[in-house]
């Protein structure tokens, strides 16, 4: 079978370039080759890359059967579990979807909005007036507090303590391009202790499971006191009370990989999203202050759910997501019957890859992509093909409400308080974070001032 056309470079250098230059990469493709390219990288298989958002239609509405996608997220198995949703296809995959979807719909989104609130308050009095502070490490700590509340109902005392600084190991272990290959190259995977970086990657993970396997535990025995089920609306709580069609509950292997998968999931990407709508409304002050404008009118004692409404918050956080999306790919798909996309005939075990960055820099959907413009998002609505951050289709990001409701009201909590800036102006690129793309850890800002009220500014 021929694949679509593509970069000619020896493999090895093309998985050096797609390291250090991602963007740069797949936009040079994209001019050279069109819609539609195959990337070759050392180490991994041929991966069709789409960004024309008719092929994009119809990877996401094709008949889910016609893909593996787990198959292809191998990468997260050591971390996640076998169990997984990211890792699972077919039957298990949408019995463990039904599963976790519930607490991240409808009514259950309002109790997260006042959780989000009071935990960026609690961080931001961490910030002393005219000292800089790093703003990725401040977002991941404020993401990761409203996840692990949202998942457990709690996040304070020593589990949770330890539960926290242990995620937060394992994932700056895992993020960088070189450390991750260290842990994640199979034949690398070698214990020599707690300073080579599998072995400490076994360590973590060990304390990590030992900690969720003991809150498992005890909210098991727990849950045969029917009155303090009923108290609390936590995601655990829903999982552990959750049943499939033959009405079997989640083993306590399933509820650890789901629990982890939500955990890790569900913190560094809105936390990325969050630092990257904070540098834009400061680099340009414009954007900044027509925010600001449009949330002084809902007067001091903001209501969460009206700030989630605002139309100008919407498009600057949509803006944020579209410009640098957090995810530069979905999840690949991986045909298990042939199948015609974009024209081409795809047989089994082909890769495809929906590229978000590379719909996201069409010309002819956003005009002068590489401006920050929140107005195009008020000016005309785009389709789930165009405009996709979340992914789309059986694999649709289940965060997806969740993680803009967080955006939107970290954003507006901070900017309704507090006068920032950024130390640097100068333009700031992405920077690789494991699967992620992510604004550098070392972007600092300061606090000049803080809003004692609707409209007035103390400069400090
Ligand atoms: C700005 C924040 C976020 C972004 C940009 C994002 C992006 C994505 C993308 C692109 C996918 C792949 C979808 C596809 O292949 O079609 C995905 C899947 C997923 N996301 Fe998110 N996500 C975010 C936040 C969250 C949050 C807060 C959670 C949970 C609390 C979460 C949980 C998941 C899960 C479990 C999947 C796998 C779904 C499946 O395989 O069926 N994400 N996300």
């Amino acid at each position: 079978m021929k694949l679509p056309d593509g970069p000619k470079a020896p493999s090895f250098l093309q998985l050096l370039q797609a390291i250090a230059y991602p963007l740069e990469r797949l936009e040079a493709c994209a001019k050279r080759y069109g819609d539609t390219f195959t990337s070759r990288t050392t180490g991994f298989p041929p991966l069709v890359i789409f960004s024309h958002p008719q092929a994009i239609q119809e990877i996401f509405t094709a008949d889910p059967n016609q893909f593996d996608s787990g198959k292809g997220m191998g990468v997260f198995q050591p971390t996640l579990g076998d169990n997984s949703l990211i890792l699972l296809d077919g039957d298990r995959h949408l019995r463990q979807r039904r599963l976790l979807m519930p607490p991240f719909h409808g009514e259950r989104m309002r109790a997260y909005s006042n959780l989000i609130c009071e935990t960026t308050e609690t961080a931001m009095n961490q910030w002393t007036v005219g000292e800089p502070f790093f703003v990725l490490p401040s977002m991941l700590d404020i993401s990761l507090r409203v996840i692990l509340q949202a998942v457990f109902g709690i996040n304070e005392g020593e589990r949770f303590q330890q539960l926290r600084q242990f995620l937060r190991s394992l994932l700056d272990l895992t993020g960088s391009p070189l450390r991750s290959s260290l842990v994640f190259i199979r034949s690398l995977q070698r214990d020599l202790g707690p300073w080579s970086p599998w072995g400490r990657f076994l360590r973590l993970r060990h304390q990590i499971d030992e900690l969720i396997y003991a809150e498992i535990r005890q909210r098991r025995a727990e849950m045969l006191n029917v009155a303090s089920v009923h108290s609390r609306e936590d995601i655990l709580t829903l999982l552990l009370a959750a049943r499939d069609e033959a009405g079997e509950p989640m083993t306590d292997v399933e509820l650890r990989d789901e629990l982890m998968t939500l955990l890790v999931a569900g913190h560094e990407t809105t936390a990325a999203a969050v630092t990257w709508a904070l540098h834009w409304t400061h680099r340009l002050p414009e954007v900044g202050e027509k925010l600001i404008q449009e949330l002084n009118t809902l007067g001091c004692e903001k209501d969460p759910t009206a700030i989630a409404r605002l139309p100008y918050l919407n498009a600057v956080c949509q803006e944020t997501l579209r410009i640098y999306p957090v995810a530069l790919f979905a999840f690949t798909r991986i045909v298990r019957t042939p199948i015609e996309i974009a024209s081409y005939q795809f047989e089994p075990g082909t890769v495809l890859a929906p590229c978000i960055y590379l719909t996201h820099q069409r010309e002819d959907l956003y005009p002068e992509p590489k401006r920050f413009k929140p107005e195009r998002f008020l000016e005309r609505q785009f389709s789930p093909y165009e405009y996709l951050p979340f992914g789309g289709g059986n694999r649709r990001c289940i965060g997806m409400a969740f993680a803009q409701l967080e955006m939107k009201l970290v954003l507006a909590t901070i900017l309704s308080h507090f006068h920032l800036k950024l130390v640097d102006n100068r333009p700031v690129k992405p920077v690789r974070r494991a699967v992620l793309t992510a604004p550098p850890r070392g972007m600092q800002m300061v606090v000049t001032g803080v809003h004692r009220s609707q409209n007035a500014l103390i400069p400090v």
